[in-house]
């Protein structure tokens, strides 16, 4: 979904969100990342139809005026000058990262970018920057079926890929909560730094509800607000297994 903004939206950073109210009479908004900004005033969004809100929302007639709240929240911050980059996406989390890896493609370091879905239809790394002859820019993709790249899960390129990234490289995750929590055990367990994009049910969107809560290393933090991008060491991390 393309959608032209008001003159009153700041520019969204890498790993922000808008909230989307979808039209259908629903008490809630919908969080959406924010996927790209092609031009002053555009915004896209990349919308996986789930239930009732996504549904709408892709129903809804191109010109139809939708209100939205944004950009929210905390985003990815860049590396450190030298520091390679690993990026984690698993599904439409592709949309969390996809102004990250398009700022990171600009910078002289590497950086490798890992896709998954669940079979190749869903597989999203076409929206990401594309590789590069040279090797600086790298993607490598897997599906749960085994119908394109590697037959498993993107934790499963993680593992592998670890074995060759440098000791100052930082890995950036977004997904299902699941694959981005094992993605994060597996990045702070090698030592790297890593961010992670978190997805939880949000109401107000601002941190003013409080309904959107994650446990972390000091006390219960907003997805919404202190997020949804956190360092992954200050989270109480469950995900081990690697879905
Ligand atoms: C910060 C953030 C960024 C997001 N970015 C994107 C994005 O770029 N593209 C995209 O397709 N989706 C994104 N999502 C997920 C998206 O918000 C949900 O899929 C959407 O709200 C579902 O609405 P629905 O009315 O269609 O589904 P519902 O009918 O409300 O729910 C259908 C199912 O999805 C689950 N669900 C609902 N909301 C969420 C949620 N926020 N996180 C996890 N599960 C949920 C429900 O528990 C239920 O099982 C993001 C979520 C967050 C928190
Ligand atoms: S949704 Fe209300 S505090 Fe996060």
């Amino acid at each position: 979904m393309a959608c032209s903004v008001g003159d009153d939206l700041d520019p969204p950073e890498p790993g922000q969100f808008v909230h989307l109210d979808a039209l259908a009479g629903l008490a809630l908004r919908r969080p959406f990342s924010v996927a790209g900004i092609p031009a002053t005033g555009l915004l896209e969004l990349l919308i996986e139809l789930v239930g009732e809100g996504t549904q709408a929302l892709s129903a809804l007639p191109i010109g139809t005026t939708v209100s939205i709240l944004g950009p929210l929240g905390r985003g990815f911050t860049m590396p450190p000058s030298g520091a390679p980059a690993v990026i984690v996406a698993g599904g439409a989390g592709v949309a969390g990262v996809r102004l990250l890896a398009q700022r990171l493609a600009q910078r002289p370091e590497p950086l490798t970018m890992l896709v998954g879905a669940r079979d190749r239809d869903h597989l999203l790394h076409r929206l990401l920057p594309e590789a590069t002859p040279d090797g600086r820019l790298k993607q490598q993709v897997a599906t749960d079926d085994g119908s394109a790249g590697l037959p498993g899960t993107v934790c499963e390129l993680l593992v592998r890929e670890l074995g060759n990234t440098p000791d100052e490289a930082v890995v950036y995750c977004c997904g299902p909560r699941a694959m981005t929590e094992a993605a994060g055990v597996l990045a702070l367990e090698r030592g790297l730094h890593c961010e992670v994009s978190l997805e939880e049910i949000m109401a107000c969107g601002t941190g003013a509800c409080r309904g959107c809560v994650v446990k972390t290393r000091d006390g219960y933090k907003t997805v919404c607000s202190d997020g949804p991008v956190f360092d992954a060491s200050t989270l109480v991390l469950e995900g081990v297994a690697c879905a």
